[in-house]
C-alpha cells in the first residue's frame, strides 16, 4: 500500500495569482435509469496566462465539467463544489449575470464553428456584435476592431474576408473566426473544447496557432480540452487527465509526459503513434472501454482495465496522491510502481506490423511482460495483472 497523502491543491496550494479557481465540482444528471455521476469532484487552478490541457476518452466529462463552468448546464443538472472567477463564485448565479460573464470575461470554443455562427450574417458583423454587447463603440471602430482580430488569427486579406458569410469560409478558417471572436473582449479565461477535432491535421496546426495568438493577445488562462494527448504537448503548461467523471493524474507538460504515475495515463501516451527504429508504426492499446457513469461501481474505475489491479483496487476509490512533487498528482493505490515503467510494460503493445505475430514471436526485451499477459488474456486466459508488477504489492 501506498503511503503517499492525497491532496486537493494544485502548486501546494497558492492561491493569491489565481483567476480560475475550480474546487470539488460535481455534477449529476438524473434519469429515469438512474444518475449519471457526468463529474465527479473536479478540481484545478489556472493562473493568467497559463494553459491547461484537459484530456480523456469520449464521456469522460471534459465538456460537463466546462459547461458548469460556463453556466451552460441544462436546469436538470445538480452541480455542487465552487468555480471561482477572481475569487468570485459563479456556482448559482443567475442567468443574467452569466451572461454579462460569457463571451466578456470568459470564452469558450466549441468543437464545431457552426455551432457558435449564425449563417445570415457576415463574420465582420458577428465579431463586432461580440465587441458592441461589451463595449460602447461606433460599428465602424467595431468592424475595425474585426479585421484586426481576422489578422492576429491568420486570416489571409482580412479586409476581404470580414464581409464573408460563414459558409464561403473552410471549416479551419471559421473556427479561426471563433477564436476572434473568444478574444474580442480581451476576457481572462477562454475554454477550447476539442477545437481542431472536426478538422483535418494541416489545418489543425493553424487552429491551435491561432488559439496560442488569443492567448499572447488577452494574456487570458486557457483550457484546451482534446481527447488527444499529443495536441496538448505543444500548446499546455499544465495536463489535468479525465477518466470517468474524474481528474485522474494531474501535473506540467513533462511530469505527466516523461513520469506519468496512473496507468491510464500511462496508456494514453501508449495510444500515440510513434515510429520505432524500423519505421513501423507501434502502439500500446488499452484494451476495454470506460465505464457507464450511471450507477457507478466502488473503487477505481479503471479496474477492469489495468493490469495493475489488486483487491483494494474494487473496493476503494484511489484519492489523488502527491507524487514526485506536490503539483503531481496521481488517483492510484499503486502509484509509486509505475516509475520507470513504460506503457508497452504495462499493456504491451500492437502494430499493423506485428498483429500477425504469435506470442512466440515477439521479442519481450523490445515490448516487456505485459505485452505477453494481454496476448494470453485474447487467447481466453483468465490472467488479469502484470505479474512482476503486481507481485509487489504483498511486499
Ligand atoms: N444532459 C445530460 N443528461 C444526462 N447525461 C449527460 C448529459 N450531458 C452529458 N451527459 C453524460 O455525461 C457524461 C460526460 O459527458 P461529456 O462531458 O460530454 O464527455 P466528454 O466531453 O469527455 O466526451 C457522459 O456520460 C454523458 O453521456
Ligand atoms: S492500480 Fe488500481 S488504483 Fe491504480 S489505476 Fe489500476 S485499478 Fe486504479
Ligand atoms: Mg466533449
Amino acid at each position: 500500500m501506498t503511503q503517499s497523502t492525497p491532496i486537493s491543491l494544485d502548486n501546494g496550494g497558492k492561491s493569491s495569482d489565481v483567476v480560475l479557481d475550480v474546487d470539488n465540482l460535481t455534477v449529476e444528471f438524473p434519469t429515469d435509469d438512474g444518475v449519471v455521476q457526468a463529474v465527479r469532484g473536479v478540481s484545478y487552478q489556472l493562473r493568467p496566462g497559463e494553459s491547461m490541457g484537459i484530456v480523456g476518452e469520449s464521456g469522460s466529462g471534459k465538456s460537463v465539467t466546462s459547461m458548469a463552468i460556463m453556466g451552460l448546464l441544462p436546469r436538470t443538472a445538480r452541480i455542487k463544489g465552487s468555480v471561482k472567477l477572481h475569487g468570485q463564485e459563479l456556482v448559482g448565479r443567475s442567468e443574467r449575470a452569466y451572461t454579462e460573464l460569457r463571451g466578456n470575461k470568459i470564452a469558450m470554443i466549441f468543437q464545431d464553428p457552426l455551432t457558435s455562427l449564425n449563417p445570415v450574417y457576415t463574420v465582420g458583423v458577428q465579431i463586432g456584435e461580440a465587441i458592441q454587447a461589451h463595449n460602447d463603440i461606433s460599428k465602424k471602430a467595431a468592424r475595425d476592431r474585426s479585421i484586426e482580430l481576422l489578422k492576429m488569427v491568420g486570416i489571409p486579406y482580412p479586409e476581404q474576408r470580414v464581409d464573408n458569410y460563414p459558409h464561403e469560409m473552410s471549416g479551419g478558417m471559421r473556427q479561426r473566426v471563433v477564436i476572434a471572436i473568444a478574444m474580442a473582449n480581451k476576457p481572462d479565461v477562454i475554454i477550447a473544447d476539442e477545437p481542431t477535432t472536426a478538422l483535418d491535421v494541416t489545418v489543425q496546426a493553424q487552429v491551435l496557432e491561432a488559439l496560442e495568438a488569443a492567448r499572447e493577445e488577452t494574456g487570458a488562462a486557457m483550457v484546451l480540452i482534446t481527447h488527444d494527448l499529443g495536441i496538448i504537448a505543444g500548446h499546455a503548461d499544465r495536463v489535468c487527465v479525465m477518466y470517468a467523471g474524474k481528474l485522474v493524474e494531474k501535473g506540467t507538460i513533462d511530469d505527466v509526459f516523461y513520469q506519468p504515475r496512473m496507468p491510464y495515463s500511462l496508456g494514453l501516451l501508449g495510444s500515440l503513434p510513434r515510429l520505432d527504429e524500423t519505421g513501423r508504426e507501434r502502439l500500446t492499446p488499452i484494451v476495454g472501454s470506460p465505464p457507464s457513469l450511471l450507477n457507478l461501481p466502488p473503487g477505481c474505475p479503471f479496474t477492469p482495465r489495468c493490469p495493475l489491479a489488486q483487491d483494494i483496487c474494487e473496493r476503494e476509490e484511489p484519492d489523488l496522491f502527491v507524487t514526485d512533487s506536490a503539483a503531481h498528482v496521481a488517483a492510484c493505490h499503486f502509484h509509486e510502481r509505475l516509475v520507470g515503467i513504460t506503457s508497452a510494460d504495462l499493456f504491451g503493445t500492437t502494430s499493423i506490423d506485428t498483429e500477425d505475430l504469435t506470442v512466440a514471436d515477439i521479442d519481450p526485451d523490445l515490448i516487456g511482460p505485459a505485452a505477453v499477459v494481454h496476448e494470453q488474456d485474447h487467447a481466453g486466459d483468465d490472467t488479469t495483472g502484470t505479474p512482476d508488477l503486481a507481485k509487489k504489492e504483498s511486499s
